[in-house]
C-alpha cells in the first residue's frame, strides 16, 4: 500500500509546536516580526507572498510586506535592506525571488544581514550550510528532512536523488541529506540518461517545475518520492509527477497539492522564530 506523505497534516502537527513557542517568546516580551520585499509583479511570487502574509498572521508574528515596482534600483533595495538590518525589532529578512532582471540576486541577497537572513540564501549562510554550521537553512530543503523523518524514513546509507540544482531547493537539500549521512546525487537538464540515475534512487525529489517529468521508468519499485513541483496544467495544480502511473509502484509519495507547499511556508516561519531566539540569545 502507497502512503501519502501528508504534508499539509505535518504543518500542522508543527505548526502546534511552533505556536506554543511563540507564545513563550511574548510572555517574555518578544515579538517575532519578519519583513518580505516583493520587487515586481511576478505573479506567482504575488501568491507566494499572500500566502506568507496569512501564515505569519495566523501564528501571530508580526510581519511587513514591502511591495517596490519592477522599476527599484539596486541602491533603492539595499537602503530599504540597510534600514531593516539595524531596526532591533526586525528579526528576519527575505526578498522574494525572482526579481527583476536588473538586478543581481546574489549581490541583494547578500546585503541582508546572516543573523536575519531568513531563507539561508546569503553568501555566509550557504557557506556555514555546507560546512555544517549552519542556524538557519532554506525553508523548503529544511521542510522535506523535517516530514521524512516524521514518517520515519532513514537517510543514513540511502540513495538520495535530486533532480534540479537550485540554489533555493536541489542545492541546499543536498547539503541537508548529506549530513544526513545520505549518498546524494544532483541531476540537471544536462544530466545524461537521467533515468539509470533516478532508478537508483531510494528516495527521489523532483524539483524541475514540469509537469508530468518524473514517469513510472524512472522509479526504482519501493522508493520514497518528493515532489517539490508546483505547475498548473488547466487551472489545475500539479507536481513534476505523473501521480496516477508513479503512485502505486512506490512506498511513500507527496501529493500536488497538500505536500512539500504547505510544509515550505511552514519551515520559513520556523526560520523567523530560530532566528528570533537567536538575536534575544
Ligand atoms: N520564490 C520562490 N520560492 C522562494 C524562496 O524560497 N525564497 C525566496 N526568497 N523567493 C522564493
Amino acid at each position: 500500500m502507497t502512503e501519502l506523505l501528508n504534508g499539509k497534516e505535518f504543518a500542522k502537527f508543527h505548526g502546534q509546536h511552533l505556536q506554543a513557542e511563540i507564545d513563550q517568546l511574548k510572555e517574555k516580551g518578544i515579538f517575532p516580526h519578519f519583513c518580505v520585499i516583493n520587487i515586481g509583479d511576478d505573479p506567482a511570487s504575488a501568491v507566494y507572498v499572500r500566502t506568507k502574509k496569512r501564515k505569519a498572521e495566523k501564528l501571530g508574528i508580526q510581519q511587513d510586506i514591502f511591495q517596490l515596482p519592477s522599476s527599484t534600483t539596486e541602491a533603492e533595495v539595499f537602503a530599504l535592506i540597510d534600514r531593516l538590518n539595524q531596526d532591533p525589532e526586525i528579526n528576519g529578512i527575505m526578498v522574494q525571488l525572482p526579481m527583476p532582471k536588473h538586478l543581481d540576486p546574489e549581490k541583494v541577497l547578500d546585503r541582508i544581514d546572516p543573523e536575519k537572513d531568513v531563507d539561508g540564501l546569503t553568501s555566509t549562510n550557504v557557506g556555514r550550510l555546507w560546512q555544517g554550521s549552519h542556524f538557519v537553512e532554506p525553508a523548503t530543503a529544511a521542510g522535506i528532512i523535517a516530514l521524512l523523518k516524521h514518517y520515519g524514513v532513514e537517510l543514513t546509507g540511502k540513495n538520495c536523488v535530486i533532480i534540479g540544482r537550485s540554489n533555493i531547493v536541489g542545492k541546499p537539500l543536498a547539503a541537508l541529506m548529506l549530513e544526513e549521512n545520505a549518498t546524494v546525487s544532483i541531476l540537471h537538464s544536462k544530466t545524461q540518461n537521467l533515468a539509470r540515475l533516478t532508478k537508483t534512487a531510494d528516495i527521489l525529489v523532483s524539483a524541475v517545475g514540469q509537469a508530468g517529468f518524473v514517469t513510472k521508468d524512472m522509479i526504482k519499485p519501493g522508493a520514497v518520492v518528493i515532489d517539490v513541483g508546483i505547475n498548473r496544467v488547466d487551472g489545475k495544480l500539479v507536481g513534476d509527477v505523473a501521480f496516477d502511473e508513479v503512485s502505486p509502484l512506490v512506498k511513500m509519495i507527496t501529493p500536488v497539492p497538500g505536500g512539500i507547499g504547505p510544509i515550505t511556508v511552514e519551515f520559513l516561519m520556523e526560520g523567523v522564530i530560530k532566528l528570533t531566539r537567536r538575536q534575544y540569545g
